[in-house]
């Protein structure tokens, strides 16, 4: 069993997508340990609660300083010592000190197609506005490991969206959660729990 731990701060959509597939049954040997906020009022905890799943939120304003906060978060994660650490719309830099206690055990999901539009300052909608302003026709999502570095760790899955004329930039948002955030992110955890995720330096391959 695959003991997973979600972080969030929003919607928590992309977390309803791994609820769902493990509850049909798509995502085995999975299980979700405890969902982790940063954000007391995100909706992604009562996502968690409604599916019967520990959730608890941990809030830098609860701490004096950042590096308070990055210790307890650290803290928190040994407590719960998981196989995986699933960043599911997380809005905190990771700390390094976490990156480094879980080498190649957190994942991201990003809303583009790394290496495009990622990177300092490309969150949220933000992303989706870049790409509209661009003018690029096709855009995407990304599943990649969490190194020190942002959005540049090892791809996992990558999936494509087309983007037609006219779209608005939260039209895009929807379409691209949709069509590829709410299918890579779980069948990424899905590919990881069967081992079949190999690494080899900064790529990856998937093991038949
Ligand atoms: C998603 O677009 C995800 O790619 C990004 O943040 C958003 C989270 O949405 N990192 P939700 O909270 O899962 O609904």
């Amino acid at each position: 069993m695959l003991r997973t731990v979600v972080l969030v701060s929003g919607g928590g959509t992309n977390l309803q997508a791994i609820i769902d597939r493990i509850g049909d049954g798509t995502l085995k040997d999975v299980e979700i340990a405890c969902v982790l906020s940063n954000n007391p009022g995100a909706y992604a905890l009562t996502r968690a609660k409604n599916a019967g799943i520990p959730a608890l939120c941990l809030s830098p304003k609860d701490y004096e300083t950042r590096e308070r906060f990055n210790e307890a978060l650290l803290r928190k994660l040994q407590e719960l010592s998981p196989d995986l650490i699933v960043l599911a719309g997380f809005l905190v830099a990771i700390p390094e000190a976490v990156i480094r206690a879980f080498p190649m055990k957190i994942i991201n999901i990003h809303p583009s197609l790394i290496p495009s539009f990622c990177g300092k300052g490309y969150y949220g909608l933000k992303v989706h506005e870049k790409a509209l302003e661009r003018g690029v026709k096709v855009t995407g999502a990304t599943v990649h490991f969490v190194d020190e570095g942002m959005d540049s760790g090892p791809i996992i899955l990558q999936k494509a969206v087309e983007i037609p004329d006219g779209i608005t930039p939260q039209e895009l948002q929807q379409k691209v959660m949709k069509e590829a955030e709410w299918l890579i992110l779980p069948r990424a955890i899905s590919l990881i729990a069967q081992g079949r995720v190999v690494l080899s330096g900064k790529t990856t391959r998937i093991a038949p």
